[in-house]
């Protein structure tokens, strides 16, 4: 069965707009994101445009502001800072990767907590590891989550595979699993005996970037497969697993495109409304 990340984040989004017509009246004035985008990346440019798009589809009003490749870094902490005490700016998104002149860490704490929509920074990575059902979690994992949850898959007892240890990524979701009830192993690229882990899998999570590198002979019979790779090979978006290889061998797979990326959008949607909700 395929687990349709566009039809859930539709949902989602639906779900969304009606909270947020039902909270304008009482506030007076609808959620606003503020995006920073940096330089001329052709892929961030095209999840900020998809980003903006959406907002404004849910009744989100955008902040965009789109800066020089050559910026000083105190020059995007300025704007922050303005960002952090504007009324109408609830959350504030800055897109990665950042030009080297910049420091990641430093931009990702200076976003004032209860604004920092992809859940970055230090207080709110710290908020969900003691309190994985805080409403404000990374957008990615949550993403994930919220698919398994829907898609009825339970997680008490099951042993996850996660590949790959970021910290957007594998790091949050393993929390958040372990959390579940779930039987975590994390996975890197110098993991000994790695096929022998991924095939113990009962839900296996890929974050590598590494195309098609899944493939059926690698998997558990009825696995739950979780492609979180965005590979773009001769102009096509691939995934990390084989699709076509694995489909007959798994209860349960995400495409790619249309699996967990449309759900990194809605969470960070869902994100901005709980950051409204609060504001
Ligand atoms: N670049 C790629 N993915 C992300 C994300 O989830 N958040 C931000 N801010 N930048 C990204």
């Amino acid at each position: 069965m395929l687990i349709d990340g566009r039809k859930i984040s539709s949902e989602i989004k639906v779900e969304l707009k009606e909270e947020i017509e039902k909270l304008k009246n009482e506030k007076g004035r609808i959620p606003g994101l503020a995006t920073i985008i940096i330089g001329k990346d052709k892929a961030s440019q095209i999840y900020v445009g998809s980003k903006v798009k959406t907002c404004s589809e849910i009744g989100i009003q955008s902040f965009l502001y789109e800066l020089a490749e050559d910026i000083e870094e105190k020059e995007v902490l300025k704007l922050i800072e303005e960002l952090n005490i504007r009324s109408e700016v609830d959350a504030i998104l800055v897109q990665l990767p950042l030009p080297k002149q910049i420091s990641e860490k430093k931009i990702m704490n200076t976003i004032i907590p209860s604004k920092d929509v992809d859940c970055f920074s230090n207080e709110n990575i710290g908020r969900m590891f003691l309190n994985p059902n805080t409403d404000i979690r990374p957008c990615t994992p949550a993403g994930i989550l919220e698919l398994l949850s829907r898609y009825s898959v339970k997680l008490e007892g099951k042993k996850v595979v996660i590949l790959g240890r970021s910290n957007i990524v594998g790091k949050p979701i393993a929390i958040m699993l372990i959390s579940s009830g779930a039987t975590v192993t994390v996975c890197n690229s110098k993991t000994v005996d790695l096929e022998k882990i991924i095939k113990k899998a009962d839900i296996l999570i890929s974050a590598i970037g590494k195309s098609k590198f899944i493939k059926k002979e690698m998997i558990k019979e009825n696995a739950i497969i979780i492609d979180v790779g965005i590979n773009r090979v001769d102009g096509k978006i691939t995934g990390d697993v084989d699709f076509d290889d694995v489909i007959d061998k798994v209860s349960m797979i995400t495409p790619v495109p249309g699996g967990v990326g449309p759900m990194t959008i809605a969470m960070l949607l869902k994100n901005t409304v709980n950051m409204y909700r609060r504001n």
